[in-house]
């Protein structure tokens, strides 16, 4: 059995240890959120947090993800309150919405390291994170909007 926590609750599975933690996820504990994209960490689509760090489910192995905190999209908390959902509302970011959970735990991670990027850090650190249907003007609008709201808040 392989311990870690998701979405703040403790969780054993029987896998192998090679396993990818994206699979996991989907297929052993039914968190949908995180998506199958390209499966070599190229496209985004699987982004969640272990310990606090957006990482490709894809490519990490749960077995090196033992005791550890995951949380996907599912255990955001206060998610009406949350100023990055907030914004991909206000902005109506999807189009078709395959990539979005990536491109938003991608986000709250970039605006707990830097609290008000530039266009260029956007665009640096978004670049992984793929949109076939393009979306990726309302994504910087909505990633600003979120940094001011999250400004005014303190
Ligand atoms: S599915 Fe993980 S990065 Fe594409
Ligand atoms: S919204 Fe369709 S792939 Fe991004």
């Amino acid at each position: 059995m392989i311990e870690l926590t998701v979405n703040g609750i403790k969780r054993s599975v029987d896998v192998v240890p090679e396993m990818p933690l994206l699979w996991v996820l989907r297929d052993e504990l039914d968190i949908t959120s995180p998506k199958y994209g390209c499966g070599v960490a190229q496209c985004g689509a699987c982004t969640v947090h272990i310990d606090g760090k957006a990482v490709r489910s894809c490519q990490a192995h749960i077995g090196e993800v033992a005791g550890k905190s995951v949380v996907t999209l599912e255990g955001l908390d206060n998610k009406e309150q949350n100023p990055v959902l907030q914004a991909w509302i206000e902005h109506q970011v999807p189009q078709c919405g395959y990539c979005q959970t990536g491109q938003i735990m991608q986000t709250i991670s970039l605006l707990a390291r830097i609290s008000k990027p530039t266009d260029e850090q956007i665009n640096q650190v978004m670049s992984g994170n793929l949109c076939r249907c393009g979306t990726y003007p309302r994504i910087r609008a909505a990633i600003h909007a979120a940094a001011s709201k999250k400004m005014a808040e303190k």
